[in-house]
């Protein structure tokens, strides 16, 4: 039951993050290091039974929403297929199947899933300068992302949640024009504080904190007040519309401002490894557990388990940056 997904400080897990492969047709920079990673050899990573089989437990225990992530998802061969099965899930009480993805495959993919059953849509973005998506990427495609977002707008995603990661010096000098995309568009900006990973050269010089992208947004827009909007629970993203856009700006505010009391999230790893942070070195193998013979109330306890280690809140970003996780291409977001 419930109790199965809540922590000691009263929090209920109904959103899983599946990150289905740790592979990624782009190299951002602020995602993984410059000589890549170690990629987890194939025959560890779990099969789509395997997830399904974890989905449903989780479904079972009270999840309403999942999120593929990656690496890049639409890498994995078979993401159609996972997305239907996860659309069988409805009964069970599976509301919504949500996909992150840089776009640059995205686009000729997406009528397919959204047929499968794909119910939302967000898509990585840093720059609106082809130049410089070269720089941040370290691989071409920024059109075909453009592609992708116009995809998912004209397929009907309202909103499309386009995530910005701002970085002071390489990208800041963008957000008005970021901001200005959500004039006529079903667009839903996020301006993302920049995180540190393993690997990612993370500084807080670089981080341009939520404080500071509001009121630039408001010099940029004098004439136009930027509103406070609802946010949604089981959200991290601060929401604001700039008065008379279709569309919307929020900030995702990891850093400056935590939302750790509210925190709602799992991640299953490609790997099999549960993840009840996005921070810290806590995870265990459900893989393992799974392949050992585990019977799904085994399954069940070794969750409830992880799930009651989960700490209250993230160390803060000078600890973080400090300490051990992974890369952020194998954690998913
Ligand atoms: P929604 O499901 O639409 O709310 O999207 P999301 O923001 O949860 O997911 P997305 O994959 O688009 O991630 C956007 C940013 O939010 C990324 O930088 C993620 O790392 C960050 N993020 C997602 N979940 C968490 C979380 O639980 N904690 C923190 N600190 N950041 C998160
Ligand atoms: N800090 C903040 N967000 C990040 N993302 C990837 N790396 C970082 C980071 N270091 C975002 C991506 C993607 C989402 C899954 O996570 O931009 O939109
Ligand atoms: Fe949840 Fe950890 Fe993110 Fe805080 S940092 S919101 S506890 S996943």
């Amino acid at each position: 039951g419930a109790e199965m997904l809540t922590d000691k400080f009263s929090r209920t897990h109904t959103y899983l993050r599946i990150s289905l492969t740790e592979r990624c047709n782009l190299r951002c920079t602020y995602c993984m290091p410059d000589e890549g990673v170690e990629l987890t050899p194939g025959q560890q990573l779990l099969t789509t039974p395997e997830i399904m089989r974890l989905a449903r437990i989780f479904v079972e225990a009270g999840v309403t929403k999942v999120r593929l992530t990656g690496g890049e998802p639409t890498l994995r061969r078979d993401i159609g297929e996972v997305v239907r099965q996860l659309a069988e899930l409805r009964p069970v009480g599976l509301r919504s199947v949500a996909l992150t993805s840089n776009g640059i495959v995205l686009a000729r993919q997406l009528p397919a899933l959204k047929e499968a059953g794909l119910t939302a849509v967000n898509i990585s973005l840093d720059t609106l300068r082809p130049e410089r998506f070269e720089q941040l990427a370290r691989r071409p495609g920024h059109k075909r992302v453009l592609e992708s977002i116009r995809t998912a707008v004209t397929l009907g995603y309202d909103p499309v949640k386009v995530n910005v990661v701002v970085m002071r010096g390489v990208n800041d000098d963008e957000v008005a024009d970021f901001a200005a995309l959500t004039a006529h568009q079903p667009i839903n900006v996020r301006f993302i504080e920049y995180m540190p990973f393993d690997g990612n050269v993370w500084s807080d010089s670089k981080m341009v904190p939520y404080r500071e992208l509001v009121s630039r947004i408001q010099s940029a827009f004098p004439d136009t007040p930027l509103e406070r909007l609802d946010d949604p629970s089981g959200e991290v993203a601060k929401n604001f519309r700039l008065r008379g856009h279709r569309g919307s700006v929020s900030f995702i505010t990891s850093m400056t401002q935590h939302f750790c009391s509210d925190c709602n999230r799992l991640r299953l790893l490609a790997d099999g490894n549960l993840k009840v942070c996005l921070f810290g070195a806590s995870e265990v193998s459900l893989r393992d557990a799974m392949r050992g013979g585990a019977t799904d109330d085994e399954l069940r306890s070794i969750i409830s388990l992880a799930v009651g280690r989960k700490r209250a809140a993230h160390a803060g970003m000078w600890e973080l940056a400090a300490s051990a996780n992974r890369p952020m291409i194998t954690i998913g977001g």
